[in-house]
């Protein structure tokens, strides 16, 4: 099977180490042998692995317009040129597999629509988590269930950087500086630490369990760059820890999807996963609970992911056999809608009469508070950290705004969403 590779940097390397490495086990289990036969790059002039000499072109049409190919791996990344050569090749009948989570969240349908209509696979199991298998379970192990709730951790860099915050008292900028360091962020880390990363994978995720398309501007998303060595701690104090969250939850007519820090009781599944882990757990309403667990991203572990999906495609050459399964039209709900408990962390005035002030605003829009902590003061300010009941979303917002009008209130510091607070 002669197959075209789009792209020879951290992924597409690991891609061709991979065939090179277990090519002979690949071959008896599918009865088919890979061979690379053209590669992709931008610049001729990069050194590059011995495996691909002769093979390098820099030119869309040598892969796309060569008849031997029938598969095209796309591991270049970003949206364009990535999505119009995969729209390309899928119309000239071929089949793609790609890890880019940018081009199937935002033209996922369009792309599978196509696919279909040519019966050719398009496959992107290396697009969300990685390495850790969660498309294809989700299309097909557990596709008997309905899907009820999908919650997880989808950005490795982010949860280093928490994790760093959390076990060795670093600030947000320092552990961010370490993860640029270790190569786990990028010099421009503005897609990992401000979430977007992680609600494209979730836009990709909930469209697959829900059915119904989701796009990336759907997502509520929040990023952790305002969370302070403070908030980790007070967390600690309550038994939690702070996590990047990705939460799609299915409601009667609507779904909810965001991505957000959240607090999680130390003895949440998704509190002990450290690092640059990734893990995902969802409820179905046969299996119910159920986690996956592993790296989510790196060289290895994403050529894991897209050879397997080579593998399938050559399993099924002859035909596409998993389409898009988007047939709901379901609302994505409005994120003042959305209900859950909040920790808030203000500074106000240390004078007395401040804290019933603040208690009346939350009164008046239907709040109730579970815990109320005085912290630090000083220069004559106090800390108050808050954790209120399940609350929309919209009321606590109508409530800050009237306490942030308080001449006693010095700041709103901090909002923080609160799983499984009741
Ligand atoms: N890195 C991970 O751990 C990881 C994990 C999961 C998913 N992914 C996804 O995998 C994809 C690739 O990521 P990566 O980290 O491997 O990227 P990367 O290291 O930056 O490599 C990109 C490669 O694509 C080539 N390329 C870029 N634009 C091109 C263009 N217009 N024409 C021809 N070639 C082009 C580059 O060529 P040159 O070598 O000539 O510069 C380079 O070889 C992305 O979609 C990413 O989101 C990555």
């Amino acid at each position: 099977m002669q197959i075209g590779i789009m792209g020879l940097g951290t992924v597409g390397t690991g891609v061709v180490e991979l065939i090179e490495k277990n090519n002979d086990t690949i071959t008896k289990r599918i009865g088919d042998r890979i061979n690379i036969k053209k590669v992709l790059v931008q610049n001729l002039n990069k050194e590059r692995p011995t495996l691909v000499e002769g093979k390098i072109t820099d030119k869309f049409e040598d892969i796309l317009e060569d008849e031997d190919i029938s598969i095209i791996v796309e591991v270049m990344g970003g949206e364009e040129p990535a999505h119009t050569y995969i729209r390309k090749a899928l119309s000239r009948g071929k089949h793609v597999i790609t890890a880019n989570k940018e081009v199937i969240s935002k033209h996922g349908k369009e792309l599978l629509e196509l696919s279909a209509e040519k019966n050719v696979n398009l496959l992107f199991e290396a697009s969300v988590g990685g390495g850790i298998p969660i498309i294809r379970p989700m299309k097909q192990c557990l596709s008997a269930n309905e899907i009820t709730k999908i919650i997880g951790i989808l950005n490795g860099t982010t949860n280093y950087i928490l994790s760093q915050m959390s076990e060795r008292g670093k600030s947000f900028s320092e552990a961010l500086k370490e993860a640029q360091l270790k190569g786990y962020a990028e010099s421009d880390p503005t897609n990992d630490v401000k979430g977007f990363d992680a609600a494209r994978k979730l836009a990709i995720l909930s469209s697959i369990v829900f059915n119904t398309r989701i796009t990336p501007e759907q997502v509520y998303t929040e990023g952790i760059d305002s969370i302070s060595p403070a908030d980790i701690q007070y967390a600690r104090e309550m038994g939690s820890v702070i996590k990047l969250i990705a939460i799609g939850k299915k409601h009667e007519n609507s779904v909810e999807v965001s991505v957000t820090p959240v607090l999680l009781r130390e003895d949440h599944p998704l509190a002990s996963v450290a690092g640059t882990f990734n893990a995902i757990m969802v409820e179905g309403d046969a299996v119910g609970p159920v986690m996956f667990y592993g790296l989510g991203a790196g060289k290895m572990p994403t050529a894991s992911a897209v050879v397997a999906d080579i593998m399938e495609a050559i399993k099924h050459k002859n035909g596409s056999k998993i389409h898009c399964t988007c047939y709901n039209h379901l609302n994505v709900m409005d994120a003042g809608a959305a209900t859950t408990s909040f920790y808030l962390r203000l500074r106000v005035l240390d004078r007395p009469g401040v804290l019933s002030k603040i208690a009346g605003a939350f009164g008046e829009n239907q709040i109730s508070l579970s815990k109320v902590f005085q912290k630090n003061t000083m220069n004559g300010t106090a800390e108050i950290v808050i954790v209120t009941y399940d609350v929309p979303f919209q009321n606590l917002q109508d409530a800050l705004s009237e306490i942030q009008a308080y001449k006693q209130v010095a700041e709103i510091s901090t909002v923080i969403r609160v799983e499984g607070e009741r």
